[in-house]
């Protein structure tokens, strides 16, 4: 049920009825209750062509809006707005049908898509670091989304497992199988001994060349050695995801090197659409707009970053059938994607109709806004700073609570977790990032732990009631009012944040609902003797379709809820 969508129609209808004929317009949400629930903007833009007076225009308008079923009454303000109050018995009838639905009436669209979403991808030499959350976070939302909107959604982990430094890894994994028996646990100190002996010695550096050459033409002995590398280095993001809750498995993986035997092909139809040019020996295209061209491949035969998107671009098209895919990588790869796309584009290597989209994020700062490092200027390990966010909800949960150790375990696992995604889902994903320990655990203010809390305190009232809720809704009071209208715009908001790919659009509105929530509770009282009956139902249906939207929505997120914090 999208209200909005119906308030969109009977506007459309009104404005036909005016002989108004004009471009689909959206109503809003009001910004200030006396506005009443909805607004609509859309008629001022129309007076200038018109020559006529907004106001006037608004009140014709007004006056053939259907004011029969779901519209209560329409006002006219300001300087030519619609104001639209909905009819509570309307609002509480849609509620219940929300109540009775195990989608929360959110009915999965006519027309489903096939999407791929590319996240996480992390590189194979070193270890998951704080770099990679952020993408395998949003990503992950962005699939829940979709997947509970109804659209098909393929996953794909593009995890860097081919170039130059797997030759140095390998030679150095050799050498350490000989002598000692291989220490691959910390994958960090791994890299940083093989580069230190790819730079001490010039007999490994050669090696570890002549094992790239090796790897890319197929030799089985050194295939192997790789082969071993990365399954172990893959285990530790597997340990990550599994510790994030992250829906990623091995079937999503389609590495770098998938697209090994594709490129020749690519370079192929690259050169057949008449794009590619040879330029200082290398293949590249200069793509329009840019004077630097992108090189497809290099004058040794190598190829790059940009050859294997292009071959992966080709094969999500062509083989996977992909209707949308989104790319939810850094925003410093801007140009990168703008470049892959566009050649794609232009080369026929892509289906004309297929939507393409880098989903950007800005960079994870620490609290004085510079790239979160380790205090001595490292990489942050993503194992450890989930580790951290642990031990932390743990502490300030001990402080608190007198509990078993394995429900701390769990309560500190399920705050922790979900401090750390929320924090970074309720940001604008295009904005810098400020990591920040305190805020993010804090039981005040647009936290996981607030909607949490939120949750646990709606279980417990329901928990106290005794038989079964008559889920049977009559908003009396100003404080169900806006509960009752806030729930009901859970079908927008997500297809709102669907069709941007915002996952702050969620976290803002759960927010909100909490927040309207604990309005309620305490101007409204449930389980009190002096309750009449139907009010006591109609309040606890309230509560029960608000506990339902709150963990739906967190469950979007990829966050957990507990019945008793
Ligand atoms: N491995 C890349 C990195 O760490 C991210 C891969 C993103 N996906 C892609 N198709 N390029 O920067």
């Amino acid at each position: 049920m999208k209200l909005k969508e119906q308030l969109n129609i009977l506007i459309a209808q009104a404005l036909a009825k005016a002989s108004i004929d004009t471009t689909p317009q959206s109503v809003s949400e009001s910004t200030k209750p006396e506005f009443g629930d909805y607004q609509f903007n859309g008629i001022m833009p129309l007076a200038k062509p018109l020559g006529r007076n907004p106001r006037e225009i608004a009140a014709e308008v007004a006056g053939h809006i259907d004011c029969t079923t779901l519209i209560e009454k329409v006002e006219i303000a300001g300087p030519g707005f619609i104001n639209i109050h909905l009819r509570r018995e309307a609002c509480a009838k849609m509620a219940e049908d929300m109540l009775h639905s195990d989608r929360l009436g959110i009915e999965p669209g006519e027309k489903p898509c096939r999407i791929i979403v590319d996240y996480s991808g992390p590189n194979m030499a070193k270890e998951m670091h704080v770099g990679h959350l952020r993408s395998t976070i949003i990503g992950d939302t962005l699939a829940r989304l979709a997947e509970f909107l109804g659209h098909e959604v393929i996953r794909q982990n593009h995890i860097g497992d081919w170039g130059t430094q797997f030759g140095m890894l390998i030679a150095y994994l050799e050498e350490q199988d000989i002598s000692s028996g291989v220490d691959l646990r910390n994958l960090e100190q791994f890299y940083k001994d093989a580069k230190k002996r790819f730079d001490e010695s010039e007999i490994f550096a050669d090696k570890a060349r002549e094992y790239v050459v090796k790897i890319q033409s197929g030799d089985t002995h050194c295939l192997g050695l790789w082969q071993k590398f990365i399954d172990i280095s893959l285990g530790h993001c597997e340990e990550v995801y599994d510790k994030l809750s992250v829906t990623l498995t091995k079937n999503d993986v389609k590495a770098e090197s998938f697209y090994n035997d594709m490129l020749p092909k690519v370079i192929e139809q690259l050169d057949n659409s008449g794009v590619l040019e040879v330029s200082q020996g290398a293949k590249c295209v200069f793509v329009d707009g840019s004077e630097i061209p992108l090189i497809i491949q290099k004058g040794d035969g190598g190829y790059l970053y940009a050859t294997t998107d292009l071959a992966a671009l080709w094969y999500r098209s062509g083989e996977l059938r992909a209707d949308r895919i989104l790319y939810v990588v850094d925003a410093r790869q801007g140009d990168h994607f703008k470049q892959v796309f566009s050649i794609a584009r232009s080369s026929g290597l892509v289906k004309e109709d297929i939507k393409l989209e880098h989903i950007a994020f800005g960079t994870m700062m620490d609290k004085s806004g510079k790239p979160f490092k380790t205090r001595d200027g490292g990489t942050v390990k993503l194992i450890e700073l989930l580790d951290e966010a642990v031990s932390r909800a743990k502490t300030s949960i001990k402080e608190h609570e007198n509990k078993s150790p394995e429900t701390i375990e769990e309560l500190a696992r399920i705050i922790g977790i979900g401090a750390v995604k929320y924090s970074d889902l309720s940001i604008n994903r295009e904005s810098n990032y400020i990591f920040d320990w305190d805020k993010m655990l804090s039981l005040d203010g647009n936290t996981s732990l607030y909607m949490q809390y939120g949750y646990a305190r709606i279980m417990s009232i329901l928990d106290k009631h005794e038989g079964e809720i008559e889920m049977k809704i009559s908003a009396q009071s100003d404080t169900e009012a806006k509960l009752l209208t806030a729930l009901l715009k859970f079908d927008d908001v997500l297809h709102k944040a669907f069709t941007d790919s915002t996952p702050h659009t969620v976290t803002g509105y759960l927010y909100e609902l909490v927040t309207l929530f604990m309005r309620f509770y305490e101007s409204s009282p449930i389980l009190r003797d002096d309750v009449p009956h139907e009010t006591r139902h109609s309040r606890l249906s309230l509560a029960l379709l608000t506990s339902r939207v709150i963990r739906q929505g967190l469950d979007i997120l990829g966050i957990e809820v507990v019945n008793r914090i």
